[in-house]
This record gives structure tokens, C-alpha cells and sequence, in this order.
């Protein structure tokens, strides 16, 4: 019976997962991302998973498990995620705060500040449109910016995403919120409606995978100025949000700021950060 629950099939034949598998993957996904799928996301875990379960000619959630663990470097593991993550983005998502980083933000920090560098850190950057969105407004808007020596870094769990943001090439969609300027002078239309960001930009971003929820990768990440991690906190619990925070606060130089997407809140994360108000924008401070 047993047997049967695990390697259930629909009368279709195709593979179908019980509760039980579910509950049982979901424990394995969190334990290896921090994110916490709930039962309203059954659908899309299913599909994706099964798709997963079907491509490595599994006949069960069990038999998958299995060969994850045995996998040659962890490769279908890295496939998983990447198959699993949400991984929504555009350019210029909450241009406000883009805005405010130009205009409040960053005059604030470099008055202060004795080196002329900024370090700016996309956790996570999915495809690349927010790290490159930093840089095409930075560019544009802020009067010092070739002053500094401003490095811009974009990490995410996800290697597929990893790939496509070093690539630079974006769908309609993905490019609708820019200016027309901005998408004529930095982007080069290719066939098929896609648009491929100028090799100068692509070059100004350095773009690597990195679990946020494994501090042993994210010791390595230091001395940033300013943390842009919009929603992803969103799929976390409680226990993977605060290892974030952690590693954020740690990441960051003192006086250096983070930014939520606005529906986030760091204050029912973490008391590390100082909550600060902009007109507007809402943004946290780690205590110089
Ligand atoms: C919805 S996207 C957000 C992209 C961008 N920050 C934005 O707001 O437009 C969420 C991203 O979080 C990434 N993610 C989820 N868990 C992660 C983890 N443990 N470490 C790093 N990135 C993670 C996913 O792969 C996905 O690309």
C-alpha cells in the first residue's frame, strides 16, 4: 500500500504527488533554501516538481530524493531550486526607491564617507533587472557617479537566473517600465522582441549564486554600503528571515542601509536596524 501511495499514478498515467509527498518535499526545500512552501502554493510545486520527478525518469518522489542525494555535485539538487524558485522581476520595480537611493540615500552615506567607493549588493537579483536598474538610474541621475568607484553585485540561489542576468538579454515585458531614452541609448534590440543591455553595464555588475540561509558562503560577502533584498523574505519562515537579517547586518558597513520591497518589514524581523523614513520610502540602517 505503501508502495502504492509513493508511485501513485492518475489514470492518465502521469504522475501525481500525495499529500504526504508534498509535506515530505516541502521539509526537503526548506532545509535546503529557507523557503517554505504552504499548501496555497501546492499547485505550482506539483507541477514543477513532477516535471522535475519526469525528466530524471523517476517513477516516485522517493526514488527523486534519492538520486538528488547521489547526484555527482549536488547538479539535480541545483536543478530543483532552480525549477522551484519564483523568480518575478522587471526594471524599475518600486522606481521609488531607486529614486530615493539616488537622491536621499547615497548623498547621505558619501558625506560621511572617506573613500570615494560605493558597494551596492542585489540579494537576490533573479534575472539581473534590479542590479542593473541601480546602475542605468545611478548613471543617469546621480551627478557624482564618476567619481566613485562604485561596485554593484547581484546574487541569487538560483543558477539559471544567474546565467541569464550575465547574459543581459530581456524580454518586452521585462524592459516595459524604461524610459525610451534609456532602453534606445543602453540596450540593443535583437530579433524576436528581446533587448540585450550594452556590454559596458553588463561588465559594471558582478553577478554570482549565493544562499542567502548558508552562512558559510555568506561570511565571504562584506563592507556593503547599501542591500537592495526585496521579496524574497516574503517565501521565508521566521527562522531562514532572521538568518538573513544576520547576514545582512554583517554584510553591511556601519551607517550602511538595506532596503524591504514595501510590503516588507525588517522591524518584525530583527531589532538590529534602525528604521528610517523617507519621503515615501521606508528604509533600514544598520547603527553606526
Ligand atoms: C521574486 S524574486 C525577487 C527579485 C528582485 N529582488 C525583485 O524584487 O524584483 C525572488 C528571488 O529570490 C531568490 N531566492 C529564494 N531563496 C533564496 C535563497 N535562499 N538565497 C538566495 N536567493 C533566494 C529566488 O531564486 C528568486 O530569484
Amino acid at each position: 500500500m505503501s508502495k502504492l501511495n509513493n508511485n501513485m499514478q492518475s489514470a492518465a498515467g502521469q504522475l501525481t504527488l500525495s499529500n504526504q509527498d508534498f509535506d515530505t518535499f516541502c521539509e526537503f526545500f526548506y532545509r535546503h533554501t529557507g523557503i517554505l512552501y504552504e499548501s496555497s502554493k501546492r499547485y505550482f510545486v506539483d507541477k514543477r516538481l513532477i516535471g522535475r520527478i519526469e525528466a530524471t525518469r523517476c517513477n516516485s518522489l522517493r526514488e527523486y530524493l534519492t538520486l538528488v542525494r547521489l547526484y555527482p555535485d549536488k547538479a539535480e539538487l541545483q536543478s530543483g531550486i532552480n525549477v522551484l524558485t519564483i523568480n518575478e522581476t522587471y526594471f524599475f520595480r518600486d522606481l521609488s526607491q531607486i529614486e530615493c537611493l539616488a537622491h536621499r540615500i547615497i548623498p547621505e552615506l558619501v558625506a560621511t564617507k572617506k573613500k570615494k567607493t560605493l558597494r551596492i549588493w542585489s540579494s537576490p537579483c533573479s534575472t539581473g533587472e534590479e542590479p542593473y536598474s541601480i546602475a542605468l538610474y545611478l548613471l543617469k541621475h546621480w551627478p557624482h557617479v564618476d567619481d566613485y568607484e562604485i561596485e554593484i553585485y547581484g546574487t541569487d540561489i538560483d543558477t539559471s537566473v544567474i546565467e541569464q542576468a550575465k547574459k543581459g538579454i530581456y524580454s518586452e515585458r521585462s524592459v516595459q517600465g524604461l524610459p525610451p531614452d534609456i532602453l534606445k541609448t543602453y540596450f540593443a534590440e535583437l530579433p524576436g522582441r528581446t533587448y540585450q543591455i550594452c556590454s559596458e553595464l553588463r561588465n559594471s555588475v558582478s553577478f554570482e549564486q549565493l544562499n542567502i540561509v548558508d552562512p558559510k558562503k555568506t561570511r565571504a560577502f562584506r563592507n556593503f554600503d547599501i542591500i537592495f533584498c526585496r521579496n524574497m523574505l516574503i517565501y521565508f519562515d521566521e527562522k531562514s528571515r532572521k538568518i538573513a537579517a544576520e547576514a545582512f547586518y554583517d554584510a553591511l558597513t556601519p551607517g550602511g542601509f538595506i532596503c524591504l520591497a514595501p510590503a516588507e518589514s525588517m522591524s518584525h524581523i530583527t531589532s538590529l536596524f534602525k528604521l528610517r523614513t523617507f519621503p515615501g520610502v521606508t528604509a533600514y540602517q544598520k547603527p553606526i
